[in-house]
């Protein structure tokens, strides 16, 4: 058995706090093949509280990637800041680094990585991406040998929380967001949560393990949730569908497709059956699958394991390069037109109950040629407001985007059109 693996560990809230409760309490020598051993850990705050051991307590970030250690575990969060200039600072001193860092890695993971490997150096991230589902390794290692079509998953926990408990209780968006604050679900301020910017960074990463590109932000259709109303949660149950927020990458003849929407997911399917705040990702493979993976994508202890199990990996020498091909090889992610892009729609319009409505908006579609499968509408006294809604036959965003803006000017149209991929049907 060789020395020990000596590790030193940046941030020590939820993540961080758990990495080295387990690693003092659990003994991981014979699966690791040698000892791990903390040699230094800072926070932002020496004398808060926490529900471990402090020790080898240095003062920052800068002292601690000056330490003499084999690895640096970066759990403070952040795509820029103490985060970052860490991350270089130990691959640049020669020290493999662990992160659950999806915001920093979706931003600079290319760059990172080219560094990591220039010095024969891991950079490892299983936590980043849903927490505890080994969706990462399985992408990077076990299905290195396929063709992946797509990748598609629920990767925000707060986000599936509420749209579950809109479901369950009938209740409206911002009832529900509250209540998720107040149980710790949701952030104080949640607005990368729910506008869908947390699960563009965890997608980027599975789209360049899956595809062999470079992380993309840039080129990603991003939509939240916040605009979901009780009443589509209760027309989708009415068709036979859960709405779920998605974060999907998919190959086409055209490209690369990445988008973050709430998508129509048929009940029944093993993605419309993920509840609460766990998360999933299916893996469309050529000539196997697709492969399902759930579980819980957030909390102290699956994320505190992932992070465990890419420094067991370090401390047995299973390198290998960050994302799957090395970091030389990967390309620009050749991202599909967003306009070519094509699904079937749930469309909801809040109209006027006045003679025409119906046709007027018909008509509008029509022009776009975007024909219609089924249709409700839920009347109410003449005059007043009603809910027209409409699944539509495949066709084009740009269509959906395009006849929406015509519909919205009307003066029978009382509140912005909502739209809503069919995705898994
Ligand atoms: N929470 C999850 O379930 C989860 C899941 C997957 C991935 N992640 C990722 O894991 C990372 C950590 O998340 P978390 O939830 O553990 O965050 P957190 O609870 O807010 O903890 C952040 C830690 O970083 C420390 N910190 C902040 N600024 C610092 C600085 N300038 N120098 C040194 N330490 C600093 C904080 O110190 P103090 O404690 O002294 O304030 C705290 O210990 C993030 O990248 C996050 O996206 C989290």
């Amino acid at each position: 058995m060789s020395g020990p693996l000596r590790i030193a560990i940046a941030g020590l809230g939820t993540v961080g706090g758990g990495v080295v409760a387990a690693l003092q309490s659990k003994t991981l020598e014979d699966r690791a093949g040698r000892r791990l051993e903390i040699v230094a850990m800072c926070a932002r705050d020496r004398n808060k509280k926490r529900g471990f051991e402090i020790g080898n307590w240095v003062g920052d970030t800068h002292a601690l990637a000056k330490v003499d250690a084999d690895v640096v575990v970066e759990l403070i969060g952040g795509d820029d800041g103490p985060a970052l200039t860490l991350v270089e600072k130990a691959l640049k001193a020669g020290k493999h680094v662990v992160t659950a860092n999806k915001a920093l890695l979706a931003r600079h993971g290319a760059r990172l990585a080219a560094l990591a490997e220039e010095k024969g150096l891991s950079l490892k991230f299983e936590a980043a991406v849903a927490g505890g589902i080994p969706i990462v390794k399985a992408l990077r290692e076990s299905l290195i040998g396929y063709e992946v079509a797509a990748v598609r998953g629920i990767l925000n926990g707060t986000c599936n929380y509420i749209l579950t408990q809109m479901e369950s209780s009938g209740r409206p968006f911002n009832d529900v967001l509250k209540d998720a604050q107040a149980f710790g679900y949701a952030e104080s301020d949640p607005s990368l949560d729910i506008g869908g910017g947390d699960t563009a960074h965890k997608l980027a990463l599975l789209a360049a393990l899956a595809f062999g590109t470079m992380p993309d932000l840039d080129t990603m259709a991003v939509r939240g949730i916040a605009h979901i109303a009780s009443e589509d949660i209760a027309f989708a149950r009415e068709f036979g569908y859960r709405i779920k927020l998605l974060g999907i990458a998919k190959r086409s003849q055209n490209g690369i497709d990445q988008r973050v929407q709430p998508s129509m997911v048929s009940a029944g399917t093993p993605l419309a059956d993920v509840h609460g705040a766990f998360n999933a990702v299916v893996a469309d493979v050529k000539h196997a699958g697709p492969f399902f993976f759930d579980g819980r994508g957030a909390g102290e202890a699956p994320t505190a394991n992932a992070v465990i199990a890419d420094i067991v990996d370090i401390a047995r020498g299973n390198m290998g390069p960050v994302f799957g091909i090395p970091a030389r090889a990967l390309v620009p992610l050749p991202a599909a037109p967003a306009d070519s892009a094509t699904s079937a729609f749930y469309l909801r319009f809040q109209v006027l109950d006045v003679p025409g409505v119906l046709a007027e908006i018909a008509g509008r579609l029509a022009e776009w040629r975007i024909s219609i499968e089924s249709m409700i509408q839920r009347g109410r006294a003449p005059g007043e407001a009603v809910s027209i809604v409409m699944i539509t036959h495949e066709t084009t965003y740009a269509a959906v985007d395009g006849a929406f803006k015509t519909i919205a000017v009307s003066d029978k149209v009382i509140s912005p059109p909502c739209m809503i991929a069919m995705e898994a049907r």
